[in-house]
């Protein structure tokens, strides 16, 4: 599949995600209450939504940034999470928070949970993904807050791409 430019239709607008992600970080400040919070951003697609929704937060947060990749062809997932860098601080009794772009089959957010478990006795660990794509998904994780569900559709900006390009959309779009 080859996406152009111009046959982009939105999927949801910058006004519907700004509005979205401010709720999704009020229900987020609710949870932590001010308790100090590790918020890891899963590079490179998460990066939009994760510093508008850090600006929304009012607890002491440090950002973390990994790299992960499960994309084998431009629009279809391998089937494999390749770790391209995971170096993380000591986790040890913090508050995680995972924050991602979407949650397709589910194999990155269960690859980082189970590998965050493994390697700490965390405090809390929350998983936030921006879209919840639920139709696709091939192990059983959800994320525990997000701002959009998607359906069967391969969709880019805010983030998200399509070979690299559309990250920087301020809307989702999508090809009829
Ligand atoms: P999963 O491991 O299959 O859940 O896939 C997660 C990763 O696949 C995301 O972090 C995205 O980078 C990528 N991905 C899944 N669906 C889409 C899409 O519709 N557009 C762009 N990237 C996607
Ligand atoms: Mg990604």
């Amino acid at each position: 599949m080859e996406i152009k430019f111009e046959d982009l239709k939105i999927l949801y607008s910058k006004e519907q995600i700004e509005k979205k992600v401010a709720e999704v970080a009020e229900k987020l400040n609710d949870f932590y209450k001010g308790e100090e919070v590790v918020a890891v951003c899963v590079l490179k697609g998460a990066v939009v939504f994760a510093v508008d929704l850090v600006r929304h937060l009012d607890m002491p947060l440090k950002m973390e940034f990994i790299r992960l990749s499960s994309y084998g062809s431009s629009t279809t997932s391998s089937g494999k999470v390749n770790a391209v860098d995971i170096k993380l601080p000591d986790l040890n009794d913090k508050n995680v928070l995972i924050i991602e772009d979407i949650v397709d089959t589910g194999l990155t957010a269960k690859f980082l949970i189970d590998f965050i478990n493994m390697n700490f006795h965390v405090k809390s660990l929350k998983f936030c993904s921006f879209l919840d794509k639920k139709i696709t998904r091939k192990v059983d994780v959800e994320p525990d807050y997000y701002c959009f569900d998607v359906d069967d559709k391969f969709v880019v900006g805010y983030g998200l791409d399509y070979d690299g390009y559309y990250r920087n959309l301020p809307y989702i779009g999508y090809k009829e």
